[in-house]
């Protein structure tokens, strides 16, 4: 048997010097720009700077790097990953040398549209860009200089032809990464959900529970207040009470406060798209809240009384059948064109 897995991998090994295509390339082609699934009302092809299929490729190679990291040891998907729509099945990260983060990685799909440009659980970044490079330089991320890192990917061979190709110029630079990266971001979508379906005019792709989980959800329960839009999610910040100490009374995390020096914005914090709920569990900034049914219950019992509450949270009455079809109307937003997965050749 062993033999027979080194003939095969001495044949592979002869084929792809033979053919010259490296395997990095084979594995990750140049791809067109996709199409917006149903029910995302945007087009990439639309956007002020549309992402060009070159950057795409070169990002997806970068994105799942992790030689961006200090140690190697680190990428971007490492936290993001694509089964988990590119969040991760923990409540915090665990970034280089086993070093722990305080908030959850959020999940990202559709980002290319947001209603305000307000990137993180504080908003502290406004461009994907601008994004995309502070993780490399976080301590307990990836704990790289940005010089170093550059430095680095100047000297892999293999990754000149790919910058040359999407930005006209061999040299690395942290401005052509971020740029990269931010463009495979973009292209991770998520629509055509039977949620998506259902609205646009398939009776059957949905349940009867279903159905009424969105009549509450766009009614008596209001959660479209602040969920709202083709991503769920007004991009702004609101205090739910998570992660609020009844006893100390303190928030363990501030939140907005701290970018925006307001008061009222003590413990408040982005609202998350609701696109792929299902695949990110445990939820919210610190990954306190396990399951979907206890996300149900903190907004039934009005949130966690703290003196920064949002005004619009309230207890909501809702009974056990209306709490279940809340959670079933979150589950059929499972859609598609995000999926992915970390390619296992890089440019060397
Ligand atoms: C060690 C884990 C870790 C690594 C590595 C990491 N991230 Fe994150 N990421 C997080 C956490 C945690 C947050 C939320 C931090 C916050 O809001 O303060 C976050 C936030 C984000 C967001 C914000 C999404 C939103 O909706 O606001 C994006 C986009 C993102 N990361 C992309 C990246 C990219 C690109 C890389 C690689 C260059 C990367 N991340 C590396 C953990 C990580
Ligand atoms: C006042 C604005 C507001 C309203 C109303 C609201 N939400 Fe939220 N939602 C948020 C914010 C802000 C967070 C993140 C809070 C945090 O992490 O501290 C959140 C988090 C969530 C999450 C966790 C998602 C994740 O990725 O971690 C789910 C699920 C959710 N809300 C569903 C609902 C449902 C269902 C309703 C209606 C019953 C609702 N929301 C009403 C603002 C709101």
């Amino acid at each position: 048997m062993r033999q027979y897995l080194y003939l095969l991998s001495g044949l592979a090994f002869i084929f792809s010097a033979c053919t010259k295509t490296p395997e990095w390339e084979a594995q990750n082609p140049i791809k067109p720009i996709p199409d917006s699934p149903l029910g995302i009302d945007s087009k990439l092809s639309e956007l002020p700077e549309p992402p060009t299929p070159e950057r795409v490729r070169l990002g997806r190679w970068l994105f799942y790097d992790k030689r961006l990291s200090a140690d190697g040891s680190v990428s971007c998907a490492t936290c993001h990953r694509p089964e988990n729509a590119f969040s991760e099945p923990t409540a915090t990260s665990t970034g280089i040398r086993g070093q722990i983060g305080g908030r959850k990685a959020p999940s990202f799909v559709n980002l290319a549209w947001t209603i305000y440009p307000n990137f993180f659980w504080d908003g502290r970044a406004a461009s994907l860009e601008e994004q995309a490079i502070g993780p490399i330089a976080n301590p307990i991320e990836m704990g790289h200089t940005h010089e170093a890192m550059v430095a680095g990917l100047n000297n892999i061979k293999g990754y000149k032809k790919y910058f040359k190709e999407a930005f006209g110029a061999e040299m690395v630079t942290l401005d052509h990464v971020a740029k990269a990266i931010a463009d495979y971001e973009r292209t991770r979508l998520s629509g055509n959900s039977p949620w998506d379906k259902w609205k646009a005019g398939d009776e059957t792709a949905v349940s009867d529970e279903v159905k009424l989980g969105d009549t509450l959800f766009f009614g008596k329960a209001e959660c479209n207040q602040c969920h709202l839009g083709q991503n769920f999610t007004d991009s702004r910040f609101h205090n739910l009470g998570i992660g609020w100490d009844s006893m100390t009374k303190k928030f363990k995390d501030e939140g907005r406060v701290a970018i925006s020096k307001a008061k009222e914005d003590t413990g408040a914090f982005k609202t998350p798209g609701l696109r792929e709920v299902t695949k990110h569990a445990p939820y919210m900034h610190d990954g306190s809240v396990k399951t979907l049914e206890e996300v149900v219950e903190h907004y039934n019992k009005g949130g966690n009384k703290n003196p920064y509450l949002s005004t619009r949270i309230r207890p909501l009455k809702l009974n056990d059948k209306e709490k279940a079809a809340l959670v079933s109307l979150m589950k059929a937003l499972e859609g598609e064109g995000y999926q992915d997965q970390a390619p296992t050749s890089f440019p060397q």
